[in-house]
């Protein structure tokens, strides 16, 4: 299972809006298998097809402790049916090295998806996996972090990111 380089803003390939996966077969599940591996290798909380140049809506979350065994959750064709309250929470992405940011989002979110066999599910989240499952369906409709911050810290990420300014690492998704 190769590692896959993971883009980076501004690449223009993590404004594409993925497409639905059709079928959940072999192939999807290899790709899983390399995106879960290339999440861990970074490290990072959640990865989303797009940042690797898959066009696919498909998105991985581990948000288990780095002492802690491993939850893998796989999001197929995900969408949110409701959300409530509002919460700030510190991000950080695998795309934009060294930044973190302060983004307003759902306090707790109830998403459909299939998982790894094709088979669908609800759940029900709140905190940090609720951010993350909002963090990684932005990534599916080409949508990023900075997109949520305001004109002038939106400036001052994106002068950041043209100078490949890698800095300290935070979770990142
Ligand atoms: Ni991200």
């Amino acid at each position: 299972m190769p590692i896959r380089t993971i883009l980076h803003y501004p690449d223009p390939r993590l404004r594409v809006k993925a497409k639905p996966v059709v079928v959940v077969d072999d192939t999807i599940r290899t790709l899983i298998d390399d995106m879960a591996e290339s999440m861990y290798a970074a490290p990072g909380v959640g990865l989303a097809a797009t940042q690797i140049g898959e066009d696919k809506r498909l998105f991985i979350i581990d948000i288990a402790d780095e002492d802690a065994p491993s939850e893998l959750r796989v999001f197929i064709n995900p969408e949110i049916v409701a959300s409530a309250g509002q919460q700030l929470y510190r991000e950080g992405c695998l795309s934009f090295p060294g930044v973190s940011e302060d983004v307003t989002r759902a306090a707790e979110v109830t998403v459909r998806a299939l998982d790894r066999d094709g088979n669908a599910f609800e759940l029900s989240a709140s905190g940090l996996l609720a951010v993350a499952i909002q963090h990684e369906l932005d990534h599916l409709d080409g949508k990023l972090m900075i997109d949520h911050l305001g004109v002038i810290k939106r400036r001052i990420v994106h002068r950041k990111m043209l100078k490949k300014d890698d800095g300290p690492r935070t979770p990142a998704h």
